[in-house]
């Protein structure tokens, strides 16, 4: 939907004076009036969501709070959208994502704004330990098991139920077996849109035998709209003191190391791509940043993980968690090839995640925290990601 606004605006103004927001089309001019086309970022058509050819259909749920709007499918419970303000207050969306499902359901898989599970992030070789028993996983990763295996949470239709225009709920059974994971795990994500512009994320989940479980939300965030170019001068501050160095598949070393004096120092806000061609084996390792930082503790329940902000649109993004870590992905494996919303490209490090979590392979590491879930436990966690400019 394409909208003409008068140069007097303050949107359009943003764009003379070259705010490259992904959003936004061609600048006109003639002599005496100023016309400047803005392609506002639009929500996808539900329509275009709706797919009756697999096991149960998919749809599109719309969120809504009257200045921000996002859009969940229960393919993977995935976040589609996330439309905020810019400081000029041009609707912005934030999240990388297709504007149709065949595009999720047969595009390779890039896990874009998917809930991922049961175990996020990556088990060595495949193998873990519980209560004695070995149990294998498919592997899908060069040596090791990524993000649930070949067909892990992001791949399973959902059942969705909206509860009100702020709030959808997503329902998944992982069963016993599924993956190679024992126990029947009863899993429950709500997505909640508050009026003070955050999306929230709750998680919910039971087994019928123990089990372990790392389950977040596998989001890539261009905070000056998605398809915009680089994220490399976004400022970021991590509230890591140490973080988990890798082999070279990306596996913990079971060592936590600080990040003082090393390109992994985010505790100051410091633009993303600053350090990242320093001559660090970890970054190599990483192809870039992809580590889980160990965030610093803290009192309140839900403590700040991170700050990132837009350097084009001054978005500001402060993710909160009672997670024990955080992967920071820079977007090292976009390759540009898949056509995104509003007929953008996912470029190389055009977009970064910030998945909270626990550590990978904590299911081989006994010195990390445990991810196990026994019968009669109840897994609650939430993550927060609250959206304001500067
Ligand atoms: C991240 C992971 C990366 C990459 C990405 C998906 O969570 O750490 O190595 O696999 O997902 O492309």
């Amino acid at each position: 939907m394409n909208r003409i606004f008068l140069a007097s605006l303050g949107v359009a103004m943003a764009v003379l004076t070259g705010c490259d927001n992904a959003n936004q089309s061609t600048t006109t001019t003639n002599t005496d009036t100023v016309l400047v086309k803005v392609v506002p970022a639009t929500l996808p058509d539900t329509a275009a969501f709706r797919d009756t050819t697999s096991a149960q259909p998919t749809a599109l749920y719309i969120l809504k709070n009257g200045h921000a709007q996002a859009a969940v499918t229960n393919y993977g419970a995935r976040l589609v959208s996330l439309i905020v303000p810019d400081k000029t207050g041009n609707p912005t969306d934030v999240v990388v994502g297709y504007d149709n499902i065949n595009s999720y359901l047969h595009r390779p898989d890039t896990y874009f704004g998917a809930i991922v599970g049961r175990y996020g992030n990556r088990i060595a070789k495949g193998h873990f330990k519980l209560d004695g028993k070995e149990y294998t996983l498919p592997t899908n990763d060069g040596p090791n098991t990524l993000h649930g295996g070949t067909k892990g949470f992001d791949a399973g239709i959902w059942t969705g139920k909206q509860l009100s225009d702020r709030s959808v709920q997503l329902y998944y059974l992982s069963t016993d077996g599924e993956m190679g994971f024992p126990g029947n795990l009863q899993v429950k994500v709500t997505y909640t849109l508050t009026d003070s512009n955050t999306l929230r994320i709750d998680y919910e989940a039971t087994t019928d035998k123990a089990t372990v479980l790392n389950i977040t939300n596998h989001s890539y965030f261009n905070l000056n709209g998605q398809g915009s170019g680089t994220i490399n001068n976004h400022l970021l501050m991590i509230n890591a003191d140490g973080f988990t160095p890798v082999d070279s598949t990306l596996i913990p070393t079971g060592k936590i190391e600080p990040v003082a004096g090393t390109p992994f120092d985010f505790r100051t806000q410091t633009a993303i791509g600053a350090r990242i061609n320093d001559n660090n084996q970890q970054l190599k390792y990483g192809h870039g940043y992809d580590h889980n930082f160990v965030l610093n503790k803290s009192k309140d329940s839900l403590a700040i993980a991170a700050v990132a902000q837009g350097d084009k649109s001054g978005i500001v993004l402060m993710v909160r968690t009672d997670q024990p870590g955080v992967q920071f992905y820079g977007g090292n494996f976009m390759k540009g090839t898949n056509p995104i919303k509003f007929g953008k490209k996912d470029d190389y490090r055009s977009a970064f995640c910030l998945e909270t979590q626990h550590y990978p392979d904590s299911p081989n590491e006994p010195s990390f925290p445990s991810t196990e879930l026994k019968p009669g436990q109840t897994f609650r966690s939430t993550t927060t990601f609250s959206f304001s400019t500067k």
